[in-house]
């Protein structure tokens, strides 16, 4: 992947040994290993885009080294305007995070908004940063290409992310592909409080497995929420099956080529091509069996988040939200000091 940056009002950079502060106490053996930080906002059900590209990574990364994952409420609020959805959708997202396989006792998982650092260094980033560069941010052009009113909150989104990601001293954050440009402006943020203030954050950089960037729907598209083509991660059986074979197959050919691209997710390509061999051209046989390929992988997951109660979800939330603080209180006071906003 080219290594260009997007940006044309690039700042130098100054060398940042930031040093890890004490009491992000690592685990036993992670010492030289890069911490970890991804977010995902609370604002629908996870659908296998999102598990393939972005979490299933995540998940494996954190068996070996430490991080925090975070329920992005307040990104979620530059779209979602109802309490109650807004609610429970943190909640859910908690309880995919636990059923995935992110461990609490070793990972920190906590609410954006439970830690008002975020916002406060945010706003920091907002004075630093000029309008003509957050115009060039895809989320926000996207809106406005469509003839849509983009609100303040999306249009200062990347340095609120930026935040999130610089409050810990992180080195890698696992996305998909859409995400790229969201670490890039966190590397700008960094470099620019750095060469203004002097060294104090480190530069993340995104990793993003290219095999499953864009997992795409069952429409061919890049799966996605927004586009109605989503296999619901943890779907029943019946959502699932009603999802595959909504698949769109072109009826010319013998291979769906669709339902070969979900399917290529799950298996091999040497065993996709015996079961596509077997099964030239009949692709109710072939949607078949991605169904139960997809439900395989997803029934122990749906089995373990079925059993998270409501009180788990409070206690993993308020014992994540004081040990995201300890770490993010330590880095504000470096940075209130540094700008001048303590006596
Ligand atoms: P959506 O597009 O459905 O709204 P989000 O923007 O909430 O998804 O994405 C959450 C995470 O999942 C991000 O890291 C994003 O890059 C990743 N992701 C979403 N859709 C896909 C996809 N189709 N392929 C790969 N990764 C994806
Ligand atoms: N913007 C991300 C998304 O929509 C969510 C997010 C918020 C995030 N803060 C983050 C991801 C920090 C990684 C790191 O998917």
């Amino acid at each position: 992947m080219a290594k260009k940056r997007l940006f044309t009002d690039n700042v130098e950079r100054v060398p940042c040994d930031s040093g890890m502060p004490e009491s992000h106490g690592r685990a036993e053996g992670s010492e030289n290993k890069p911490r970890l930080f991804t977010g995902l906002q609370p604002s629908g059900q996870l659908h296998i885009g999102n598990y393939f590209g972005a979490l299933k990574q995540t998940v494996e990364l954190l068996q070996e080294t430490n991080g925090l994952v975070m329920v992005a409420d307040y990104h979620a609020l530059t779209s979602l305007k109802s309490a109650d959805e807004l609610r429970a959708n943190v909640a859910e997202v908690v309880r995919d995070f636990l059923a995935v396989g992110v461990d609490p006792a070793r990972t920190i998982i906590f609410q954006q908004s439970a830690v008002p650092e975020h916002t406060e260094l945010a706003w920091v980033f907002d004075c630093l940063v000029t309008v003509p560069f957050l115009m060039q941010a895809h989320a926000y052009k996207d809106k406005v290409a469509k003839g849509l009113e983009a609100n303040a909150g999306l249009f200062t989104y990347p340095m609120l992310m930026a935040a999130d990601i610089l409050l810990y001293e992180i080195d890698v954050v696992p996305v998909g592909a859409d995400q790229r440009q969201h670490v890039e402006y966190a590397r700008e943020a960094a470099a620019k409080f750095n060469n203004t203030f002097g060294a104090t954050f480190k530069e993340p950089r995104e990793k993003i497995l290219e095999s499953v960037a864009v997992v795409p729907g069952t429409d061919g598209k890049k799966m996605s929420k927004s586009y109605g083509n989503t296999i619901p991660l943890f779907g029943t059986r019946d959502e699932i099956t009603k999802a595959v074979m909504g698949i769109v197959t072109d009826s010319a050919g013998d291979m769906p080529e669709h339902v070969y691209a979900i399917h290529k997710l799950l298996r091999t390509e040497h065993e996709l091509a015996i079961l596509y061999a077997a099964h030239k051209g009949k692709y109710k046989a072939l949607k078949d069996a991605l169904v139960e390929d997809i439900d395989a992988l997803i029934a122990p997951m749906r089995q373990r988040r079925e059993s998270i109660t409501d009180a788990d979800v409070k206690s993993v939330l308020r014992e994540g939200a004081e040990r995201a603080r300890a770490q993010a209180d330590k880095k504000m006071r470096d940075v209130r000091a540094k700008v001048g906003v303590t006596l």
